[in-house]
């Protein structure tokens, strides 16, 4: 760690900063076949033999479609000021084309007035990883016909909702749609195919700038649009020059893929060539850098933990380990040469190393790399195996743990100078978490999946705390920040 133990000295944030908590649609909704709504991928997937842990599904996950005003109020007593939350596209344009069903957007309606009436600020995701079936079958994001799907359905979440959210995320992670989806086939549509992947990469990136510029259409201009990217933190296990190399690849194919045509105009060359066995990019057509790069109006960084590579001889033997579910396909084209490693140190419930310097690390790479664009943190958090005791509590102590140091981290970016406006934990309850099913809890709420009951966790205690006061308890032998 690169910060050193400070004395148990509170911090406070600004006084605009958001406290927020996230989920997604599939996550959490459940209510698959009412209101007119279709499959996505992540039904078909999570449907299929042996792709979900014990074959869980997303057919009632938590039911929040039907107790949303319940989970609202509860966000209200846990103090959150914001909540992220994802729109299901088969909800609104079952077929991923045509005509707006309003009883899917009549739900999003109803959840945003009930949010606003409890002083809670929406932020809403257009996309989570749940592609309508029937755009899959068409060809799904390798095709280009799927972004101007995208933005056509953009066009129509705006105008229903553009008047009372202001925060917009067009993709959440396009990385693990594109390279998670259709590469190492460990997420929908479960697709291995590298070209494929790419292609991805660029039509999701095509989606997003037509999006952006179909949100702007129809709405108010006070409104922020964003996206969510997962970049990877990439750390080479030496300084040998072979690591150094590799580090670099991974860093293309995780970051530099999006933020080149995001924030640049422009895939990196190093990206191209490095690819260039792989694909010859001849689906970026003239025009798309152009689409591509919208300005926006912030960015959205979900964090974790970092990536630590090395180089090898040829490709490594058996499934990867680099924290994205096993598989025997790389979702890195052209880096079977690549070798992923365990950091040391303590780890969550899914294997990941806990290091909150990753965080402060990659928001001061967007200090860098984009100076003067607001950043909000739209994910961080991590799973443990929490369990109601017998007196009917949740103690999830190392949650509060890591809570604690990655918002240390975000509070010492802010004194190093980044504009970090807000925080959504990850995530606001227990839900279906993908490939994983529901055996890894990322909640500050704990959900029995029996009853479906909900009991705040004494984390979420913690974090009312946090959001109530704006300040940051010290805890001794904590790396804490130090005071503004
Ligand atoms: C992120 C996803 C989110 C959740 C967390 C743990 O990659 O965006 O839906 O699964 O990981």
């Amino acid at each position: 760690m690169s910060q050193s133990a400070q004395p148990a000295t509170p911090v406070a944030f600004p006084p605009a900063f958001l406290w927020g908590a996230a989920t997604s649609a599939y996550q959490i909704e459940g209510a698959v076949r009412e209101g007119g709504r279709t499959p996505s991928i992540w039904d078909t997937f999570s449907h299929t033999p042996g792709k979900t842990a014990d074959g869980d599904h997303g057919d009632i996950a938590v039911d929040h479609y039907h107790r949303y005003r319940e989970d609202v109020a509860l966000m209200a007593e846990l103090g959150l000021t914001a909540y992220r939350f994802s729109v299901s596209w088969s909800r609104v344009q079952p077929t991923g084309r045509g005509p707006a069903v309003q009883v899917g957007l009549d739900f999003y309606r109803r959840l945003v007035d009930e949010l606003l009436a409890h002083g809670i600020k929406p932020a809403v995701t257009l996309y989570h990883w749940d592609l309508p079936q029937e755009l899959e079958d068409s060809g799904g994001w390798p095709e280009r016909d799927t972004a101007l799907r995208f933005a056509e359905y953009a066009g129509i979440v705006g105008e229903a909702l553009g008047d009372r959210v202001e925060q917009w995320i067009t993709l959440n992670e396009p990385w693990c749609s594109a390279f998670l989806g259709y590469g190492s086939g460990v997420h929908a549509p479960g697709r291995t195919d590298p070209v494929a992947a790419l292609r991805a990469a660029h039509h999701l990136n095509l989606a997003h700038g037509l999006g952006t510029s179909a949100l702007r259409s129809v709405m108010p201009a006070r409104n922020q649009v964003a996206i969510s990217l997962n970049s990877s933190v990439v750390r080479p296990l030496s300084q040998s020059p072979a690591d150094l190399a590799a580090a670099r690849r991974i860093d293309d194919l995780a970051n530099g893929v999006f933020h080149g045509p995001l924030l640049h105009g422009a895939y990196p060359a190093t990206l191209l060539a490095a690819t260039s066995t792989v694909t010859d990019w001849s689906y970026v057509l003239d025009g798309d850098l152009r689409a591509i790069r919208q300005p926006l109006d912030a960015l959205g960084l979900n964090y974790y933990t970092p990536t630590v590579v090395s180089a090898v001889d040829g490709a490594p033997d058996g499934p990867r380990a680099d924290g994205h579910g096993a598989s025997s396909f790389s979702p890195w084209p052209g880096a079977d040469d690549v070798a992923f490693h365990q950091t040391p140190g303590e780890r969550t419930e899914m294997g990941w190393t806990v290091d909150p310097t990753g965080l402060h690390e990659l928001i001061m790479r967007y200090v860098q790399e984009a100076p003067r664009l607001p950043l909000y943190i739209t994910e961080n958090g991590a799973a443990y195996e929490d369990k109601v005791d017998a007196g009917g509590q949740v103690h999830d102590p190392e949650r509060i743990a890591y809570l604690h140091g990655h918002l240390a981290a975000v509070h010492r970016a802010i004194t190093d100078g980044a504009d970090v406006r807000g925080y959504y934990l990850w995530s606001l309850m227990d839900n279906f978490e993908w490939a994983y099913g529901y055996a890894k809890r990322f909640g500050m709420v704990h959900v029995d999946y029996g009853t479906l009951e909900r009991t705040p966790k004494s984390s979420a205690r913690w974090y009312r705390e946090v959001a109530r006061t704006g300040t940051l308890p010290g805890v001794p032998g904590v790396p804490v920040a130090p005071a503004v």
